[in-house]
């Protein structure tokens, strides 16, 4: 799937597709069977193309989108409280001791998770990010609703 829009060809978003640190997403659950690495490949992918085609930073955007849930637990098990309040600022903690982070990379990782948190997104490409994240996750939500047993139709 990553493959598709050769995301990869992109020196600066092969950093961080490349980086271990990054690909030990798999290793955490993000919604149900759905790893945080899969989730942010699939709001990363969903981030490139919208970003790409209304003419904006599409490399700022997409490694802002790989990173914006880089806070590395499980947070069904191992969350430091408030999660969805507070993953983003430990996400960027995180993202900013690995990689060298523009302000419009920082401010997608801080912003998505908008207006669950009260500061906006400040830049176009960041507004990207966190509708992205939303569309992905509202999707994942649906499928997992849809395949549960209280909605099977046999
Ligand atoms: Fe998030
Ligand atoms: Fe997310």
């Amino acid at each position: 799937m990553i493959n598709k829009y050769k995301l990869a060809d992109y020196p600066q978003i092969k950093i961080v597709l490349n980086h271990d640190l990054f690909l030990s997403l798999e290793c955490f659950r993000h919604h149900a069977k759905i790893s945080c690495l899969q989730h942010t490949l699939e709001v990363a992918e969903l981030t490139f193309k919208i970003t790409r085609r209304l003419g904006l930073d599409y490399v700022s955007a997409t490694r802002g989108a790989l990173l914006h849930d880089f806070y590395l637990y499980d947070w069904h098990k191992d969350s430091p409280g408030l999660h969805g309040f507070k993953h983003p600022a430990i996400a960027l903690r995180n993202a900013k001791q690995v990689f060298d982070l523009n302000p419009v990379e920082e401010n997608a990782i801080l912003r998505h998770m908008w207006p669950l948190t009260p500061l906006p997104p400040r830049y176009p490409e960041s507004v990207i990010v966190s509708l992205a994240d939303k569309t992905v996750s509202i999707r994942d939500y649906g499928y997992i609703f849809l395949k549960h047993p209280a909605f099977s139709m046999s």
